[in-house]
C-alpha cells in the first residue's frame, strides 16, 4: 500500500483521475471498477474534462460498479445507475453496453449476484478498482463483519451508512433503501489494482484506522492492506489523523512512478 497526500480535495481527485487516465491510455480495453458517492463526483468531473480537452478515449473501456441499491430502478434519480449516467457515462464516449451495475430490481437477487460475478470473470477480471471509504469503514457496501472472502451479495446497510447517504435523499432517512447488492471484499481483493480516495476531515479517523490500524472485518477498508497494489489518495484534512505522514510524503517524492504526478 502507498499513501499519497495532496493539499486539498481538488488536487487529490485530479491525481486519481490522472492515474486512471494513464491506465486507460496504456490499456484502452481497461476493465475499470467504479464507485459512487460524493467523493467520486470530482473524479468523474475531471475524467469528463480529460475526455473533452485531451480526447481521453473510453470507447473500448468496460466498467463494473461496486454496488446498487435494492428496490431502485435504473431510471430512479437516486439509483447508482442514474448517478453514473449523470456524472460520467453521458459525458464521455463510453459504450453503454460496456457499463455494468448490479440490477437492484432483480426478482432473484442471489441469481443476480452470481450473474454479476460471472460477468466480471468473463471480462477477465477488474484491472483497476476505484474505491471510497464510508464512515462505517466500508468499501462498496461491505458493512462491518463482512467476510474478507465475501463475494457479490445483498447486504443490509448500517444506520451509520443510512445517515451518511440520507443527504442524497433530501435528508429523509426513511427514503434511503435498507439493502444493496455489493461486490464482496474477496471480489474487490481480486482486482489488479485498487485506488482509494478519501477527502475531508470527517474521513480522517476512519482513514487512519484503515491504513494504520489492525486488519479487521469490523472495518472492511483495512482489507486494502492485504492488496498487492493499492494506492490510497487523501487530502490534508483526511490525512490529519495519520501518524506516518513524513514517510508517505517521502515515498511520493522519491518513487519514480510518481514523477509525472509531482509537477
Ligand atoms: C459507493 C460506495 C461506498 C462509498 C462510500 C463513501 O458506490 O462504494 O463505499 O464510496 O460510502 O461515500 P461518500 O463518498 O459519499 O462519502
Amino acid at each position: 500500500m502507498e499513501v499519497i497526500i495532496r493539499p486539498n480535495e481538488d488536487d487529490a481527485s485530479r491525481l486519481v483521475a490522472k492515474i486512471i487516465a494513464r491506465e486507460l491510455r496504456a490499456r484502452p480495453q481497461l476493465v475499470l471498477g467504479l464507485a459512487t458517492g460524493r467523493t467520486m463526483e470530482t473524479v468523474y468531473d475531471k475524467l469528463a474534462c480529460l475526455h473533452r480537452d485531451e480526447g481521453l478515449d473510453f470507447s473500448l473501456c468496460r466498467t463494473f460498479n461496486l454496488d446498487e441499491y435494492i428496490g431502485l430502478s435504473r431510471d430512479d434519480p437516486h439509483s447508482y445507475r442514474h448517478y453514473m449516467n449523470e456524472h460520467l457515462f453521458a459525458r464521455v464516449n463510453i459504450d453503454q453496453r460496456n457499463t455494468h451495475l448490479p440490477n437492484g430490481m432483480a426478482t432473484d437477487v442471489k441469481a443476480e449476484c452470481k450473474h454479476y460475478e460471472h460477468l466480471i470473470h468473463d471480462c477477465g477480471g477488474i484491472d483497476v478498482q476505484l474505491l471510497g471509504i464510508g464512515r462505517s469503514g466500508h468499501i462498496g457496501f461491505n458493512e462491518p463483519l463482512s467476510a474478507m472472502r465475501s463475494r457479490t451479495r445483498d447486504k443490509a446497510l448500517t444506520p451509520e451508512t443510512i445517515a451518511q447517504n440520507a443527504p442524497l435523499f433530501g435528508g429523509d432517512l426513511s427514503k434511503v433503501p435498507r439493502r444493496a447488492i455489493t461486490m464482496g471484499v474477496g471480489t474487490i481483493l481480486e482486482c489488479g489494482r485498487c485506488i482509494v480516495l478519501a477527502t475531508g476531515a470527517e474521513k480522517a479517523a476512519i482513514v487512519a484506522k484503515a491504513v494504520e490500524g489492525p486488519i479487521t472485518s469490523t472495518i472492511t477498508a483495512t482489507a486494502m492492506q492485504l492488496h498487492a497494489h493499492c494506492t490510497v489518495v487523501v487530502d490534508e484534512a483526511a490525512a490529519s489523523k495519520l501518524k506516518n505522514t513524513d514517510y508517505y510524503r517521502w515515498i511520493f517524492d522519491n518513487e519514480p512512478e510518481w514523477q509525472e504526478f509531482r509537477r
